[in-house]
């Protein structure tokens, strides 16, 4: 049995810090396991411009614990009206990553987000001769589809026709959550990849609505049913480099989760890499852990693998019911469980 595993220090491609006392907060629980993350844009207001882009990063950076490296990458919110201009400039001028569609009113923040996705074909026209990656929150938002079938019907709605239409444009279709999103990744060619969160590799829905509503369970997308997340499992540990890791760590206070209209989103940042390798151990593909965590991001991204390394132990490991953050609390992933492996550095 495998005690001990080291592997290259990992990158999240997909976490929101948020900003002030709370990003304050949860940047050094990801600092500690991961070198880079893609940071998403949702703030209040949202991330547009390389100007702001520029300027969050420099408060991320600020909060960086002493002697700690680590690299925030950073991502522009795409709206009906964005300056593609500025978003290539950003891009050229090393500010941006990524740019990220939020179709409008898909989740957290998300308000000012895209109401016709074919209306910005012309910024994807300039991101792809850029080389900007584009990454997708791929859910339909309106009333008429269920919400667990969200994101399939997104797939035939939009990612398709997108995918058909440009070709040289890298996608991540991100957080996917369906059997449905696995099959349309496997069938596109190598610019199109997806992300896996820990919680969609763990939980079904049954997870959120057995026993009582269980908030510290919802994000969105949602998870659904086993048969999609047995799916998830077999593609995050295949070794298929379209499969790379993003938590989706997604800080909300306890009472925001634990009220009559609960926040989405689950803090996955302080126990991820322990959460991802026990899904690894189970599925006895532990020896695919390293190019899911720490590989097939950067190449996707085309960026170098981080030099460093980290370690993983197996050992039973208490996760607190809850941490306290920016003068409240937050429940992590896992709280209240013990976990098999504990992150030694
Ligand atoms: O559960 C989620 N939380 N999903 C998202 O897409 C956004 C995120 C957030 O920002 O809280
Ligand atoms: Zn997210």
């Amino acid at each position: 049995m495998t005690d001990s595993v080291t592997i290259r220090r990992p990158d999240d491609w997909h976490l929101h810090f948020r900003d002030g006392d709370v990003m304050r907060g949860v940047v050094p629980y990801t600092a500690r396991q991961f070198a880079r993350a893609i940071v998403m844009p949702n703030l209040t207001p949202p991330i547009t411009t390389a100007a702001m882009a520029a300027d969050y990063r420099d408060r991320i950076l600020a909060a960086m614990p002493d002697g700690v490296d680590f690299e925030p990458l950073m991502v522009c919110y795409l709206t009906d009206d964005t300056d593609a201009d500025d978003l290539v400039c950003g891009a050229e001028e090393g500010v941006f990553t990524a740019a990220k569609l939020y179709p409008a009113n898909a989740t957290t923040n998300s308000a000012h987000g895209v109401t016709n996705v074919r209306g910005i074909y012309p910024v994807l026209e300039r991101m792809q001769e850029a080389g900007v990656v584009f990454c997708v929150h791929g859910e339909v938002t309106t009333p008429d589809i269920d919400v667990f079938d969200r994101e399939a019907e997104f797939i035939e709605r939009y990612l398709r026709d997108i995918v058909a239409n440009f070709p040289d444009l890298k996608v991540v279709f991100e957080h996917i959550t369906t059997r449905d999103a696995v099959e349309f990744v496997l069938e596109s060619g190598p610019n199109v990849g997806a992300t896996i969160t820990p919680q969609h590799l763990h939980i079904n829905r049954n997870a959120m609505l057995v026993g009582g509503m269980q908030p510290h369970n919802y994000c969105l997308p949602v998870a659904k049913r086993e048969e999609h997340r047995l799916e998830l499992r077999k593609a995050a540990t295949s070794g298929n480099p379209k499969f790379f890791l993003g938590t989706d760590s997604a800080p909300h206070f306890r009472g925001d989760k634990e009220s009559s209209c609960g926040c989405a989103g689950i803090f996955g940042a302080p126990y991820a890499l322990e959460s991802y390798l026990t899904v690894f151990d189970e599925e006895d593909a532990i020896e695919q852990f390293e190019g899911f965590a720490s590989l097939h991001g950067p190449a996707f991204y085309g960026l170098p693998v981080n030099e460093h390394k980290v370690t993983l132990e197996r050992m039973r490991v208490e996760v607190p019911d809850e941490l306290a953050l920016a003068g409240s609390t937050i429940v992590p992933w896992h709280g209240g469980q013990s976990i098999g492996w504990k992150f030694v550095g």
